[in-house]
């Protein structure tokens, strides 16, 4: 009985550490919590996020590339990439270990992919649908770069936070767990 004692003090010490370093270095690649953690989309917005890029993607007459600029773990990109396997997903973060959790949970699949860098060097003229869940920061210096880039047609979703150079053409009362969210979506952004 002891030694089961010891040995589960011994891995939650270890989890324990290894959670602590990984705190580190996600204060130190968010610059000091400027930029967003790596936390996944969740409830109505999670939901109406999926649903919008459902329906571009299932109206689709050619493949289409699809980007998510902050993928996390793939909390939007891995069901997406699942369900249209005729379309190609890119996932780009900054952070080294949540790209390893996804390229291992997309490791079946062939229309994924993942890029750990940083999104602003991303070439966003090559997409055909944006999505991102950032915050006010992180979201006016994708929105520069998005409304300088992105083709006529493309279509971007945005989660929680809006982009101040596109007008969205759809707003969405996303309330989840008590949480006034929204969620963006911009068509046509050349006509804005
Ligand atoms: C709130 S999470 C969103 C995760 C996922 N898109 C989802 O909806 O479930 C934001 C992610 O953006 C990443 N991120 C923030 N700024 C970034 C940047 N400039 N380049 C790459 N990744 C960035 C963070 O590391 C974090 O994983």
């Amino acid at each position: 009985m002891d030694i089961f004692l010891l040995l589960f003090g011994c891995v939650l010490t270890v989890l324990c550490i290894a959670f602590e370093l990984y705190f580190i270095y996600a204060v130190i690649i968010s610059k000091n919590c400027k930029y967003p953690p790596a936390f996944p989309s969740f409830g109505n917005m999670k939901k109406i996020a999926l649903n919008e890029a459902e329906k571009f993607l299932s109206t689709a007459d050619k493949p289409l590339k699809v980007i998510d600029l902050g993928c996390g773990t793939g909390g939007l990109l891995l069901p997406l990439a699942k369900k249209f396997p005729e379309h190609q997903f890119v996932g780009y973060d900054w952070d080294f270990f949540v790209c390893q959790i996804l390229k291992w949970r997309a490791r079946k699949l062939t229309n994924l992919a993942v890029v750990c860098d940083n999104f602003l060097k991303a070439k966003l003229q090559d997409y055909d649908l944006l999505l991102c869940f950032l915050d006010t920061k992180a979201a006016n210096e994708l929105s520069l770069k998005v409304s300088q880039e992105i083709k006529p047609d493309t279509m971007i979703i945005s989660s929680a936070f809006e982009l101040k150079d596109l007008t969205p053409s759809e707003v969405f009362d996303a309330k989840s767990y008590g949480m006034p969210l929204k969620v963006y979506v911009y068509k046509n952004s050349n006509n804005l």
